[in-house]
């Protein structure tokens, strides 16, 4: 049994230690915002909070986050009015959408670390969050305005 603070809520998830918090997430806790792209650390679309900084759940084992605090992209703000949420919508950044909560949660770890970032900062974070669609400018655009 692992426990961790899941969106701010106790919870204890009762699976394998070993399983990905991305499934655990998605399967166990049936919140689904959280995506599988790669499912080896490499596109981001996995990306939650952990402890408050951006993580890929898919290679993060669930007995990593034992005792954590865990945010998702159901949890960033209970109205999905995160400042970065709202830029997102501002500049309809999503084309297919799938990457966009991984997207979401790097920007907004990003702006918790640097609330200022330049365009290299930007550049230098988000460049590991995959998006098939290119929507790559308007990403750095919504950063840009978020922390305006
Ligand atoms: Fe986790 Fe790609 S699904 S980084």
């Amino acid at each position: 049994m692992i426990h961790l603070k899941l969106n701010g809520q106790d919870i204890s998830i009762d699976a394998d230690p070993a399983t990905p918090l991305l499934w655990a997430i998605r399967d166990e806790v049936g919140l689904t915002g959280t995506k599988f792209g790669c499912g080896i650390g490499m596109c981001g679309a996995c990306t939650v909070h952990v402890g408050g900084r951006a993580t890929r759940s898919c290679i993060t084992p669930l007995s990593a986050v034992e005792g954590t605090e865990v945010t998702t992209i159901e949890g960033l703000h209970s109205e999905n009015q995160h400042p970065i949420q709202i830029a997102w919508n501002d500049l309809r950044v999503p084309q297919c959408g799938y990457c966009q909560s991984g997207q979401i949660m790097q920007a907004a770890a990003l702006l918790k670390d640097i609330p200022d970032p330049s365009d290299d900062d930007i550049d230098a974070v988000m460049t590991g969050n995959l998006c098939r669609c290119m929507t790559y400018p308007r990403i750095r655009s919504a950063v840009r305005q978020a922390a305006a």
